[in-house]
């Protein structure tokens, strides 16, 4: 029989409605439903699929994915199912696909067309294999770096989260849901997840509206205006409401007020979770009608929602508009993405794709431009006149550390012995290739664990370092100490991994520490004693490629940090865009009130000066957009790409504003010995700030401009500017 909701001619909407003025009860509910694969058997997922309808699936692979795909096609109105995945930083659950450096990695680089080219190169590895919806981006704000999702963030700024999000979105989704080489984008964790008291995760968080609204909601209405087609809820609570039981923030915020049409998908078991952890409902039957009530469309992984809805709906007591309403979002979105067109099935698009040349090139730019180089002291890099390099640490041959969260080694089920089977390029191996290309000899000696204190070889690194002209030592941490689950109560360096420095510099060698960690940790004494650092953070499957081009000169360092790194962890959360303090900003017990490393830091083997800052208007009116501009000399001997950076400060506002606020940036190639003129545009409506009332004003008055290359004051040149 043909229905007419099979006429791709009609649009998505034509095309819902009529579907869903034929679904039964049961069917409609069963659209809801996301079932783990990983949490249910082979027999029960083909029954969730034929026998409850249920619409979608995550973490399902392959040609398991096609059966269910079969079957749901052949079920009474064949309505296809989607599929979600965690690539989270590519592909990464497929062992195989292109790994690309963590979100806290690439967001280093500020560079837009970088990472949308990332998404959509993972678009392209997903959508080959038959997959069509991937739960990213993280748009939580990092503000405390014992939160074991640091690594998932962007950083710590709203303003540039927007912007990165926006470019991975746009990666994803393509200029059309329809394109076969297009996925969904979900955008998460809505809202201030990562803001958990003490960076636990998943507890409350101490927010208020106000704070919500201009601090937290910023990077989500970006997504929505971008046309992010999904959102998810987060795990935690806001002033004692799960956010799953939100409906002030969901259906009032996201879905009346900033107009979203997308659908929202609850977190991991959010549903059961009212019950069982954050004990806001009874039993079940009070969690689902609170889920649905709340502006939750999709329920992932609390598979019992289906007969308590049901029950409850029978009954009267959940109205079924409430369910036709989300039903016709997540269809709306089925048909907008060609899925009951046959355009999403496995090999559609080939698989060669996956981790191909190009995926591999667009890789090792992002790898390359995420690092940041945080110490040269006497130049020390890049490495010149040595005939033998010492490869020093735990971190320096390990694939696992360097990947990071959310790869096949850790989801959907930990695989510590996992085989990647392609070719990647640990720190060591970069190391390696590069220097015999130099006639460079290459030691190495892992000298401890990172994890057990007791496991270390001080005399056979020290041994390994005979003869060596410099020692490249690797520490951070493991896949033990960050990703989900993992918050920290501490940014020390774990293990052995201090002594074994320490150890290190006795031998009087030029000692170039690289960092392979998912955050900042608290590396007072590697600031003080490495001669060099570079952070990589989790770099991916072509990290040890990037830092030897880097290490050898080949490639000149120009990422910023996009987190601020404490100088001590007691010193957390600390993060620029802080409100103004009062009595003395430092603790008793710390030597200064700074952190270590503050937001937009990062230096290059070349130098930078900024001179003749010029507003294109001095006096302007709240509608207006003026031009900054700068000169940008490479004072230095290198040519480089600089990051310039443009923040602002409401003088006086009614309501205390951030003592900086980062509202521009520009990536900009200069020649050694050149000065560039370099322009960013401000809008004066993007001054705005929310007042006592909740209400977004611009308000008149006197602003700073504060233009250089990173964050603090001595980094800054300045104007003022007037709005009137
Ligand atoms: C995480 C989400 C993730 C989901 C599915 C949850 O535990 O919080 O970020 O998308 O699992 O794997």
């Amino acid at each position: 029989m043909n229905y007419i909701y099979q006429n791709p001619s009609l649009t998505p909407m034509e095309r819902t409605l009529n579907l869903l003025s034929l679904m039964t009860l049961e069917e409609k509910v069963g659209q809801m439903m996301q079932i783990s694969y990983s949490m249910v058997n082979p027999t029960e997922a083909e029954e969730w699929v034929s026998k409850k309808f249920s619409g979608s699936f995550l973490h399902v692979l392959g040609d398991n994915a096609d059966h269910l795909q079969e079957l749901a096609l052949s079920t009474r109105l064949g309505i296809p199912l989607i599929f979600g995945i965690d690539a989270i930083h590519g592909h990464g659950l497929l062992n195989g696909a292109t790994i690309f450096p963590s979100q806290l990695a690439m967001s280093c680089s500020f560079n837009t067309d970088l990472i949308e080219k990332a998404g959509r190169v993972t678009a392209k590895e997903v959508a080959a294999d038959g997959l069509h919806w991937t739960f990213s981006p993280v748009l939580c704000i990092g503000r405390d770096a014992r939160w074991g999702r640091i690594d998932e963030t962007f950083g710590e700024d709203p303003y540039l989260i927007g912007i990165l999000a926006s470019a991975i979105i746009k990666g994803y989704q393509g200029e059309n849901l329809s394109d076969p080489n297009s996925i969904l984008a979900c955008a998460k964790h809505y809202l201030a997840y990562g803001e958990s008291t003490g960076a636990k995760d998943a507890y409350d968080t101490e927010v208020t509206v106000r704070k919500i609204r201009e601090v937290f909601l910023p990077p989500f209405k970006k997504a929505v205006e971008v046309g992010c087609a999904t959102f998810m809820t987060g795990y935690q609570s806001i002033d004692g409401t799960p956010m799953a039981a939100n409906k002030k923030m969901l259906k009032g915020i996201l879905k009346d007020e900033l107009g979203f049409e997308g659908f929202v998908v609850t977190d991991w078991n959010n549903t059961g979770s009212l019950v069982s952890n954050q004990k806001v409902s009874p039993d079940i039957f009070d969690a689902s009608k609170k889920t649905i009530e709340s502006g939750n469309d999709m329920i992932m992984n609390t598979n019992d929602f289906y007969d308590a809805t049901l029950e409850q709906v029978k009954k009267g007591e959940i109205s079924e508009s409430l369910i036709d309403e989300a039903v016709k979002r997540i269809l709306n979105i089925k048909f907008s993405m060609g899925l009951f067109d046959g355009k999403k099935r496995r090999g559609y698009v080939s698989k060669d794709v996956i981790n191909c040349v190009e995926h591999q090139e667009a890789n090792i730019q992002l790898t390359r431009e995420s690092m940041v180089l945080l110490e040269n002291k006497n130049n020390t890099l890049p490495l010149k006149n040595i005939k033998k390099i010492a490869v020093i640490g735990p971190n320096a041959d390990d694939i696992q550390a360097q990947f990071g969260d959310w790869t096949f080694f850790s989801h959907p089920n930990p695989s510590p012995d996992a085989i990647p089977n392609f070719e990647y390029y640990t720190m060591l191996r970069g190391i390696q290739e590069l220097a015999s290309s130099k006639e460079v000899e290459v030691s190495y000696h892992k000298g401890c664990d990172i994890m057990n204190k007791e496991d270390i070889d001080i005399d056979g690194a020290i041994n390994s370092c005979k003869d060596a002209d410099v020692i490249i030592a690797v520490v951070g941490d493991c896949l033990a100490l960050n990703g989900e689950f993992k918050d920290r109560a501490t940014l020390d360096l774990s293990g052995s991994q201090q002594k074994l420095l320490e150890e290190l510099k006795k031998l009087n060698k030029p000692l170039v520490v690289v960092l392979v960690n998912g955050k900042p940790l608290s590396i007072q004494w590697i600031t003080q004693n490495a001669d060099a650092v570079i952070e990589t953070f989790n770099s991916g499957t072509l990290g040890g490629k990037a830092l030897a081009q880097i290490l050898f000169g080949e490639f000149n360092p120009c990422g910023k940090l996009t987190i601020s790194f404490p100088y001590h962890s007691g010193q957390t959360p600390v993060y620029y865009n802080h409100l103004p303090g009062w009595h003395s900003p430092k603790y008793a017990d710390m030597p200064v009130a700074e952190p270590l490393y503050s937001f937009g830091y990062g230096l290059s083997y070349t130098n930078y000066e900024y001179s003749n800052l010029k507003l294109s208007k001095a006096i302007c009116s709240k509608e207006d957009t003026i031009t900054v501009s700068v000169d940008v000399t490479n004072v230095g001997e290198s040519d480089g790409t600089e990051i310039v950076q443009l923040y602002i400060n409401d003088i006086v506002s009614s309501v205390m504003t951030p003592v900086k606020e980062l509202k521009g940036f520009k990536r900009v190639f200069i020649k050694a010995g050149e000065t560039n003129t370099v322009n960013i545009n401000l809008a004066i409506s993007d001054l705005i700030i929310v007042n006592a009332d909740e209400e977004y004003v611009v308000e008149p008055g006197e602003f700073e401009i504060m233009v250089g290359s990173d964050s603090r004051d001595q980094s800054l040149i300045k104007e003022i500017l007037t709005v009137k």
